[in-house]
């Protein structure tokens, strides 16, 4: 039994969770794993009722869960309030509540979304890469930081149990995947790159069955680009992760088909990289497809359902390659339909397999 906590949030929060949990119920039937779900408040939701945006009864059906499950936060009702009351706010404490470490992000492209990228299509069909990102360290927290009238400045640091531990974790999703770690840093300028590399080579040593190949930064930005099929993982620090995953992002196509987690020793968070489309909410069109591959994450990343995983990934497909389109994917020619819509054809495709 894995229990877990649902934080819906604001706008088409809801909805989208909605969604991923109807997906969850049926593939908890099919593998004969019971789910257990508790929801709680979180954002603009949690302030209007409690006057803050997290609140410790959130905190602890977090803690008391196997995994969160989160929708998106924010809206225009909650813009001016102040800095901590923001719905944003929530999410900053409750990853750092959680301890979480490790952002990932996968880039990958549908074969019937192949039209949609920027890029073309022989370049991009086959493309299945995770970035995972360190996410509680480096520049973005390293001290001392400041400017003043005649200089700025950061430091970028990383201890060795900092990147011991995502590096841990890339070796042990690409045993989950293509056996490959690409791991990205600049290590031709940057002593903590040199650092960087000399920790993840000694991992590596624990992993010998996983190729480990090292990449300067600008260049995998590059190659990305170029032929993102030679990736499968890439590992790599808090600032370079920040930028290639929006990069990869924008390869795959729409914003509302993009899942993410982030994954601590004891806890993991999933949920859509899209916010809660205030533009949008409460009409029943939203694309419920991040949220649906964030839940084939979790079953694969948390609960080491991979089978379960894959077929919620292959009714995606096989839905969109039937022209099933949500509003913010639809082209003349397509199929329009609602989130309930595109839900139900996923679980239909789900219950074929
Ligand atoms: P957004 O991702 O909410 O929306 C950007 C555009 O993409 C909008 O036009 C929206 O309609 C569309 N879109 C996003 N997800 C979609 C989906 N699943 N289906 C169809 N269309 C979709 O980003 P925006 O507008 O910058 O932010 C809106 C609110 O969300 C803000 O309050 C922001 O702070 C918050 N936000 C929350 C995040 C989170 O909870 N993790 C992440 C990003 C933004
Ligand atoms: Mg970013």
């Amino acid at each position: 039994m894995y229990r877990i906590a649902l934080l819906p949030g604001d706008g088409i929060g809801p909805e989208v969770v909605n969604a991923a949990v109807k997906v969850l119920k049926i593939a908890g039937e099919k593998f004969n794993t019971e789910f257990e779900f508790k929801t709680a408040l979180i954002g603009g939701s949690s302030y209007d009722k409690f006057k803050t945006p997290l609140t410790d009864e959130t905190l602890d059906v977090c803690y008391s869960s196997d995994v969160v499950f989160l929708g998106a936060v924010g809206g225009p009702d909650w813009e001016n309030l102040e800095h901590h009351l923001k719905p944003e706010a929530a999410l900053l404490k409750l990853r750092k509540a959680l301890g979480l470490f490790a952002n990932l992000r996968p880039a990958r492209v549908y074969n019937s979304m192949l039209e949609n990228s920027s890029l073309k299509a022989d370049v991009l069909k086959g493309t299945d890469v995770l970035i995972l990102r360190e996410l509680t360290g480096g520049i973005y927290f390293g001290e001392p930081r400041g400017y003043d009238d005649e200089k700025g400045f950061n430091t970028m640091i990383y201890t060795k149990e900092e990147v011991e531990r995502i590096a841990r974790k890339a070796f042990e999703f690409a045993r989950q995947r293509n056996k490959r770690v690409a791991s990205v840093d600049k290590a031709n300028v940057l002593e903590v790159s040199q650092f960087w590399r000399k920790v993840v080579v000694e991992v590596r040593k624990d992993y010998p069955d996983v190729q480990l190949n090292h990449m300067y930064v600008d260049n995998a930005a590059m190659q990305i680009v170029r032929d993102p099929k030679q990736f499968d993982v890439i590992l790599t620090s808090n600032l370079f992760g920040d930028i290639l995953s929006d990069i990869a992002a924008m390869i795959t196509g729409s914003l509302g088909m993009l899942p993410s987690a982030s994954l601590g020793t004891k806890y993991a968070l999933y949920e859509p990289v899209h916010g809660s489309a205030p533009d949008i909410a409460g009409k029943g069109i939203a694309n419920p497809i991040a949220a649906i591959s964030s839940a084939a994450m979790m079953l694969k990343y948390s609960f080491q359902m991979d089978k379960a995983s894959e077929i919620i990934e292959n009714s995606i497909e096989n839905v969109l390659s039937k022209g099933y389109r949500t509003k913010d994917i639809f082209k003349e020619g397509d199929k329009l339909v609602t989130t309930e819509e595109m839900t139900n054809l996923i679980i239909e495709e789900f219950e074929k397999i």
